[in-house]
């Protein structure tokens, strides 16, 4: 059994566990630390270190975070502290642990453990994972390899960015029907469908819990699903990114 741990920095915890990665599965309960405020990259990777040193961890660490992320250094900051800007977060949580750390996208990584142990594992294809929160996420695959970095909830629509459009948190924090809701998650995924053409799309996010409810509302060519790893996706991912990567670094 391969275990390796992952992280996953979300705007309101930082969570972490050790996991199975070939099977997909946390091995122990995931602990979970409030993300500090303010969310400073030196606050975030001393939690992060918290969180292995919790698991008395000494081994390949994936992190993932809800940003850009471009061979371990944070490139954009939309929902976390602009100060992340030009962080190499990778050789620094690597420094603080002692373990070699692989960083990516948080949505990447969510996109990964779909792909790899979840909703969308065995789809040939393009497969198109959404993260509806406090932002969108993206990750894009065609055939199990990810096109890193996406951010489609980025992409400009009806004025903005879609995450503003678009974003579960829309839902929470305005009240929003969530009939009105999936009617605008429609007009957004058309958008795609016209840019992408994906065989499956996984929705996933805090809001997938509720996938019967608003799915029949939803309207897609590709075949719609809900995600399966739900909060654990993104520490999975994490830890499955950072096995490939051990593995690449050995060829
Ligand atoms: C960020 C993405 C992230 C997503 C979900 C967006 O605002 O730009 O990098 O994947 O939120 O956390």
């Amino acid at each position: 059994m391969a275990v390796l741990f992952g992280i996953d920095v979300g705007g309101s915890g930082v969570k972490g566990a050790p996991v199975d990665v070939e099977r997909g599965q946390l091995v122990a309960e995931r602990h979970r630390i409030k993300t500090p405020r303010p969310a400073t990259p030196g606050a975030v990777l001393d939690v992060a270190t918290e969180l292995a040193a919790h698991f008395d961890w000494s081994g390949p660490i994936g992190l993932a975070l809800p940003a850009v992320v471009r061979n371990g250094v944070v490139r954009t900051a939309a929902n976390i502290a602009p100060e992340w800007i030009g962080v190499d977060a990778a050789s620094l949580l690597a420094e603080r642990t002692g373990c070699p750390v692989a960083a990516l996208n948080d949505a990447d990584a969510a996109g990964i453990a779909e792909v790899r142990h979840g909703a969308a594992a065995g789809e040939p294809g393009v497969v198109l994972l959404l993260t509806f929160g406090t932002g969108i996420g993206s990750a894009v695959f065609a055939d199990g390899v990810l096109l890193p970095n996406t951010e489609l909830g980025h992409l400009e629509f009806r004025g903005g960015p879609a995450e503003h459009y678009a974003a579960a948190r829309l839902v929470e924090e305005e009240d929003m029907d969530l009939h009105r809701w999936a009617s605008r998650v429609s007009e957004y995924l058309h958008h795609l469908e016209r840019l992408l053409s994906p065989d499956v799309i996984v929705v996933g996010g805090g809001i997938s819990k509720r996938f019967d409810a608003f799915a029949a509302g939803i309207e897609t060519e590709a075949k719609l699903v809900a995600a399966r790893l739900r909060n654990n996706a993104g520490i999975v991912g994490a830890a499955v990114a950072a096995h490939e990567a051990v593995g690449r670094s050995k060829e």
